[in-house]
């Protein structure tokens, strides 16, 4: 049975009546330019096959009831006001509804059921993709005006300020404007998106370290104010640059040792993942797969060595990956320190690649990597 169908069996084991709406919004597998977006820069998402689903109906009172399919859990909390965060799952889709509450007022009620087949923690962005859900599904009943670009800043506000990690735009974008068959080319700082095709015969593969890591959030916030602290300093040599987005290379080259040898690295990590994103885009289009590839190695040696939010299981994978002919390049993906990598490969080279990673980490780390095979899919619509 597909995640839609047994959706709306337990939507309707748990409510007694079929749901009015069923909304799919999917995760995302970044290719190239990480850590960029919170610095106004590029990125190249491609919204994947994994997603999460809602089932939802309205009530009529001013409260939402959520079952997590997942978790075996149900939430219930009313949206006249929503009540502060709880540090739950539940965060998720109480921090929507007060987003959307400060737009738009408060929210009609509802009923409703989630699941989702993203999984936690990989750098898949399976919060956007809940996020996203909710959002689109109290669009949808509640009958709001908004576009995708505004839901997905929405439920960035949702993430920032509710739940209270300071992510950027970029999953949030992946989730409302991925398109089959492309990566999506985001401009973070004025939010204009162009569609990238992906070429007939490329597989993007992603390969699970299964390391969670607890200091994640805290490390992803420290860049963020490593990055700020950069500005702050090159501003005083290049008056008006708002964001390591106004720097060129040579901009850096020329004032970055005015900068602590820490926020040099971090600088240099950023302002020539920009121009990476850039060229790859072109290189895409021209079908230069091996350009596109010797990008994404590139910026994983960047991540790796200045921007330091590597791991050795990561290496592992991204190196293990670099080896196997066929593969044209691989890179940590997401924020980092634990989660996947994601790899760009001949269709016809993904049993070799897989199988060489699962050797490989295998014998270093004493387990295997689960490995996805990505389908490049559409951003959230409305299934049903
Ligand atoms: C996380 C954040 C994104 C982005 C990436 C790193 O996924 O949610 O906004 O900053 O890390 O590129």
């Amino acid at each position: 049975m597909n995640n839609e169908s047994r959706l709306i069996d337990r939507f309707r084991a748990r409510f007694g009546h079929a749901p009015s709406v069923v909304v799919r919004a999917p995760g995302r597998v970044n290719l190239l330019g990480e850590h960029t977006d919170y610095n106004e820069g590029f990125v190249l998402p491609v919204a994947v096959d994994r997603a999460a689903w809602v089932a939802a109906s309205p009530l009529p009172d001013r409260a939402a009831r959520v079952v997590a399919l997942d978790m075996g859990d149900e939430a219930t909390f009313p949206l006249d006001p929503v009540p502060p965060r709880q540090g739950d799952w539940a965060d998720y889709p109480r921090g929507v509804a007060w987003a959307l509450g400060e737009r738009f007022g408060p929210l009609s009620g509802m009923e409703a059921v989630l699941t989702s087949d993203v999984p936690v923690g990989a750098g898949l962005s399976s919060s956007a993709a809940v996020e996203v859900a909710f959002a689109w599904t109290w669009k949808t009943l509640s009958g709001l005006t908004v576009d995708r670009t505004e839901l997905a800043l929405l439920c960035q506000r949702a993430e920032n300020e509710y739940v209270g990690v300071r992510c950027g735009i970029m999953d949030q974008m992946a989730s409302v404007w991925g398109q089959e068959g492309h990566a999506i080319l985001l401009d973070c700082r004025t939010l204009e998106v162009e569609r990238v095709p992906i070429p007939p015969g490329v597989a993007v593969v992603v390969a699970d370290t299964l390391v969670r890591r607890e200091l994640a959030a805290s490390e992803y916030n420290r860049r963020r104010q490593e990055c700020e602290e950069a500005v702050r300093i090159l501003s005083q040599f290049l008056p008006g640059i708002r964001a390591l987005r106004d720097v060129s290379p040579q901009d850096l080259d020329r004032w970055g040792h005015h900068l602590p040898p820490v926020l040099q690295k971090r600088a240099r990590h950023v302002v020539h993942s920009n121009a990476r994103v850039l060229q790859a885009v072109a290189a895409f289009r021209a079908g230069d797969l091996e350009a596109v590839g010797a990008a994404m190695k590139r910026s994983h040696i960047s991540l790796r060595d200045d921007y330091e939010v590597s791991s050795p299981e990561l290496d592992c994978l991204a190196e293990a990956a670099w080896e196997v002919p066929g593969c044209w390049g691989a890179r940590l993906t997401g924020a980092g320190f634990g989660g996947c990598i994601v790899a760009l490969v001949a269709e016809a080279a993904v049993d070799d690649l897989t199988r060489h990673l699962e050797r490989v980490y295998q014998a270093r780390f004493g387990r295997r990597p689960p490995v996805l095979v990505c389908r490049a899919s559409d951003g959230a619509r409305t299934v049903v």
